[in-house]
């Protein structure tokens, strides 16, 4: 069973594409005309108007991709069912820290994609967010063992490495997309569609959501953090790499 078949129930209903995401994207596609879409998801960065394959190993995903989504093959990143050099660019948006084994799920997108466009975050970054640092540190560990987006850099050879910053507003609920509305987190969907909080001890994430309500009550956290309140964005670390 894919892991997203237990964590990625309500996926769609949390995880909606922002446009401010989907310019970038599409415009580090360039001109590519044919693209495959790794580790697709519902297919929330799929650009509109190319020839799209979309490749996803849970069924519970692919369930919930809506009936005008490009088709889709159930296969994983390290091992595409197709031959080298069959599309213009691959894209990878923050599914690469999932993969068994990372590095030869890129070395696939080289092999059958001449352009690699990669949505991924630094770890380091993802750990200063304060629902980690003063909630539920446990993330930390988890985040650790992931790939970091200088990693993937690197192994890619990019050739441009953008900073994604989640504007307060955020519509695709990523595990930081709540920095400014710390309420959101007392939701177990929101917290649902996040794999950071869903793949941490349950016992961990109550507690630290039990403290957390108990700050918002009693005003702690907005003394705490009065300075993000007026900030419109915030660089929570995700980066897009291209190469
Ligand atoms: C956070 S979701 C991102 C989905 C989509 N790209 C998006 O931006 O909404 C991560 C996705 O990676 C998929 N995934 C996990 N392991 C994978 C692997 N080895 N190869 C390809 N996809 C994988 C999951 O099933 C899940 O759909």
């Amino acid at each position: 069973m894919a892991r997203y078949d237990r964590i990625g129930v309500g996926y769609a209903r949390g995880r909606r594409t922002d446009p401010r995401w989907l310019a970038p994207v599409l415009d580090a596609l360039g001109d590519a005309g044919t693209v495959v879409d790794v580790g697709s998801g519902t297919g929330s960065y799929e650009p509109p108007s190319r020839h799209v394959v979309a490749v996803e190993p849970s069924a519970e995903m692919i369930r919930q991709r809506p009936a005008a989504a490009a088709p889709v093959v159930r296969a994983v990143a390290e091992a595409l069912p197709f031959a080298a050099g069959t599309f213009d660019a691959a894209l990878a948006v923050l599914t690469v820290h999932h993969w068994g084994d990372w590095r030869r799920g890129l070395a696939e997108l080289c092999r059958v994609a001449r352009r690699q466009v990669v949505l991924a975050y630094d770890t380091r970054l993802h750990n200063d967010f304060w629902l980690v640092r003063e909630y539920v540190p446990e993330v930390a560990s988890l985040e650790l063992r992931r790939p970091s987006a200088p990693e993937i850099a690197a192994e890619l050879g990019a050739s441009s490495v953008t900073v994604l910053p989640v504007p307060w507003d955020f519509t695709d609920g990523v595990f930081p997309a709540y920095w400014r509305r710390p309420e959101a987190y007392l939701d177990p969907a929101v917290r649902r569609s996040c794999s950071a909080l869903a793949q941490t001890a349950p016992a961990a994430v109550d507690r630290g959501i039990a403290r957390l309500r108990a700050d918002l009550e009693s005003g702690r956290w907005q003394a705490e953090h009065a300075d993000l309140l007026g900030l419109p964005e915030w660089d929570a670390g995700f980066r897009l790499i291209v190469a």
